[in-house]
């Protein structure tokens, strides 16, 4: 019989703290997630040194639950798996320098993981039975691309944002509403009660990639102007309006690229994917006979349990990193073409 692996994964790119156990990159055995949102939000957004302090102070705890929660120990690890990029490098460095550390230690395998490419294996911890190839539709606060995923270890990105990343443009428009950060679950919510009135364009531009900071720069305008006037507007359908205009384009990309690629699963994955008009618009590719994956909402963001099913994989290709491995504040995906 094959040996079960179990990866424990840690995850501190941004504002949370995450550790998890997963047995044979699927089946998730504890995750434990400890967000600094309620910190961060007294300042408008992330601050990194705060970010960084906190990592530092809660990190072995949330390691040492993330064990004893599944009744583990470190003996009964086969890797370690470990955020190195892309994020605040110096909240990157925090896990990182503790998985070289535990690594150290125990003489168990550093596995050096790329965070975007760990959103997208959320995926196969939703769906245990989900194989590539697929196309992934890649939406969080700092990506926004269409991936054909080719293989475990092999993207192709067919189409990627030329300037703001999806998720960073419901921030800023969250913001100028006067939303509190994190702004896109805000937005989302607000949204739901308001009516698509403000005539927004789409963020797909000629080349078929995306482009969010027109977009961005018109809600802000338009929202500046009935100020300075005086006038009052609905935030609710400036909400609905925007997200209309921010989702629309992405969801008639991902069909174009379904129809020329031929593939008959789609997945989502990132911060955005939890966005309920996505999921709704994404959801009606179900009556056309493609296969729909949407990672379950509490591993949209982020979290250690889509790290250690990335690391799974690389584990079994013998993807190992060594104890000189540093953080990189900004990755591609393996294989990403340059910006066109
Ligand atoms: O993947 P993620 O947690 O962090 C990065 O890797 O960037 O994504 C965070 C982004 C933030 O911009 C946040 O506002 C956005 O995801 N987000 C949402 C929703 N939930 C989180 N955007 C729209 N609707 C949501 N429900
Ligand atoms: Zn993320």
């Amino acid at each position: 019989m094959k040996k079960d692996i179990h990866i424990l994964a840690i995850e501190s790119s941004c504002d949370e703290t995450a550790a998890s156990v997963v047995k044979n990159g699927r089946e998730i055995l504890s995750n434990v997630v400890l967000s600094q949102i309620d910190i961060h939000r007294l300042y408008g957004g992330v601050v990194p040194e705060i970010a960084s302090h906190n990592h530092i102070e809660c990190i072995d705890k949330v390691v040492q639950k993330a064990l004893s929660d599944c009744n583990f120990t470190l003996q009964n690890i086969d890797a370690v798996a470990v955020t190195y990029g892309a994020g605040l490098v110096g909240a990157l460095l925090v896990g990182v320098s503790f998985a070289k550390g535990l690594c150290q230690a125990s003489n168990l395998p550093l596995i050096a993981v790329n965070h975007i490419e760990g959103h997208i294996c959320a995926n196969y911890l939703t769906y245990p039975d989900l194989q590539p190839p697929y196309l992934c539709l890649l939406v969080s606060g700092g990506h926004t691309a269409i991936v054909k995923v080719v293989d475990y270890d092999k993207y192709d990105v067919l189409c990627s944002t030329v300037d703001d990343a999806c998720g960073e443009a419901f921030d800023k428009v969250a913001r100028v509403l006067g939303l509190p950060y994190p702004g896109g679950p805000q937005i989302d919510k607000l949204a739901k009660e308001g009516k698509p009135t403000f005539p927004f364009h789409s963020v797909v531009v000629s080349n078929g990639n995306f482009s969010y900071s027109g977009l961005k720069t018109a809600v802000i305008n338009t929202v500046h102007n009935a100020t300075q006037k005086g006038v009052e507007i609905s935030k609710a359908d400036v909400a609905c309006s925007f997200t209309k205009s921010a989702i629309d384009g992405l969801v008639d990309r991902l069909w174009q690229e379904l129809n020329k690629t031929n593939l008959k699963t789609v997945a989502i994955a990132g911060g955005v994917s939890a966005n309920s008009y996505l999921r709704s618009r994404v959801q009606e590719f179900e009556q056309k006979g493609i296969r729909v994956c949407m990672p379950q909402l509490s591993l949209c963001g982020d979290n250690a349990a889509m790290i250690a099913s990335r690391g799974y994989f690389m584990f079994q290709e013998g993807q190992f990193a060594d104890l000189s491995l540093n953080a990189q504040p900004t990755l591609k995906l393996r294989g990403e073409k340059p910006r066109r």
